[in-house]
């Protein structure tokens, strides 16, 4: 059903697509090239919110070529949008152009236009092929796919550990259990997240930024902290670095007005979970983050929280940096409780492994539907 051409110019659009790996959210990450006879006519991908998406960047650089459009095939890394959102439909945009074929990598996962951008080209008598490089195109917006279909982000825990799986000594130094190009590292994977999650705990044992270095990017993600006493220094790291263009969510259910009001005139905003509750609902905070267009949630806590977040049904994949070394006495990965019977056993599937300088790392998925489905 598809040539090696399609292939190749399908991997070009997905290539495309990662252009956009740190700037396009809340919208996915989309590619598109479109081709006439094996040579390109225009491509492009999604620009951040409210700008271009792919097709109409790809049908814009066409037209900057002169190139006619006229018969071509487009190839997209995800189905055309169908909607007006805050740019008119791709689909529309295509069909107007006139091209004659259309390959996508997936369908559009939010259960509401799921292939009503393809029906709309189909309709205009386009031909449509669907499904190409699909597991690609999933990875590429795989926290896209989680909040179109479960309202809720992808939850991506980083933790580094060592050997004996240890996360830190028993006075709570972990800095720092991996090499330097393990951490680098981790800031791609900061980067690439809609939001930063972490727990009091590790703010008041490491005074962390939580914000993206060592990489280039225009967008500093929102860092969120579960403070359920908003016990929170105002002298922290944190709380200092709060403002425009680098925002710092509390998250708390204790009331203390006079707190929330010094944390707010230093730029901090606040989540009040209200109920009484002495901890905070990792639940309805998750579901509250996917009403705010996140996608891909990068978690760095301690156990504590990781543990909360497991037990909660929030945590998705685990994105662990191993260094050779023991540590012997120290701070656990998680605090589970004691199993009867193997049988019982929390598992994951190993989604990939890699060596990043002296270090490994391990991206290991919880397994659920979501993260089974295409594999
Ligand atoms: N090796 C690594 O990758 C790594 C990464 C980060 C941190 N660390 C280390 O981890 C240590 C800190 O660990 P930690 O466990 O104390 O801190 P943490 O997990 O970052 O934060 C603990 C906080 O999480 C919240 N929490 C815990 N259980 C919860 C639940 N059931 N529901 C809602 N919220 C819950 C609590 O906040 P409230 O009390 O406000 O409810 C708790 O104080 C430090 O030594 C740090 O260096 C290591």
């Amino acid at each position: 059903m598809f040539s090696a051409d399609d292939h190749d110019f399908m991997l070009r659009a997905l290539e495309l697509a990662a252009r956009g790996m740190f700037t396009t959210t809340p919208n996915p990450r989309v590619g598109c090239v479109i081709v006439r006879e094996g040579r390109i006519l225009g491509e492009g991908y999604t620009q951040p919110a409210g700008q271009n998406h792919a097709e109409v960047e790809a049908l814009a650089s066409a037209r900057a070529r002169g190139n006619d459009v006229r018969g071509a095939t487009a190839y997209v890394s995800l189905e055309p949008c169908a909607h007006f959102g805050r740019t008119p439909p791709c689909a529309t945009a295509l069909r107007e152009s006139g091209i004659a074929r259309l390959v996508a990598a997936m369908e559009d996962p939010n259960p509401q236009v799921s292939g009503k951008g393809l029906a709309i080209l189909r309709e205009a008598g386009i031909e449509v092929r669907c499904g190409l490089l699909e597991r690609e195109a999933y990875e590429m917006n795989i926290g896209f796919v989680s909040r179109m279909t479960r309202a809720r982000p992808w939850v991506r825990v980083k933790i580094a550990a060592s050997l004996d799986g240890r996360t830190a000594l028993p006075d709570g130094t972990s800095q720092w259990i991996t090499g330097e190009a393990a951490r680098a590292d981790g800031h791609r994977w900061r980067a690439r997240a809609c939001a930063i999650l972490s727990g009091i705990g590790t703010v008041r044992k490491d005074d962390p930024l939580l914000n993206v270095r060592h990489v280039a990017t225009p967008r500093q993600p929102p860092r969120f902290i579960i403070d359920a006493g908003l016990e929170i220094d105002l002298a922290s790291r944190l709380v200092r670095s709060a403002g425009a263009g680098s925002a710092v969510v509390i998250v708390h259910t204790v009331s203390n007005p006079q707190k929330e009001r010094e944390l707010a005139e230093r730029g901090c905003e606040l989540i009040h979970q209200e109920g009484g509750a002495r901890k905070v609902d990792l639940q309805s905070l998750v579901a509250e983050m996917a009403r705010r267009g996140i996608n891909e949630l990068h978690v760095e806590g301690g156990h504590r929280l990781v543990t909360a977040l497991f037990l909660a049904g929030c945590l998705d994949e685990l994105l662990l940096y191993v260094a050779p070394c023991l540590l012997g006495q120290g701070e656990p990965l998680f605090d589970l409780p004691q199993l009867g019977s193997l049988d019982d056993r929390w598992r994951f599937t190993f989604a990939e492994i890699e060596r990043v300088g002296t270090d490994a790392r391990i991206l290991a998925r919880r397994v659920t539907d979501i993260a089974t489905k295409e594999s």
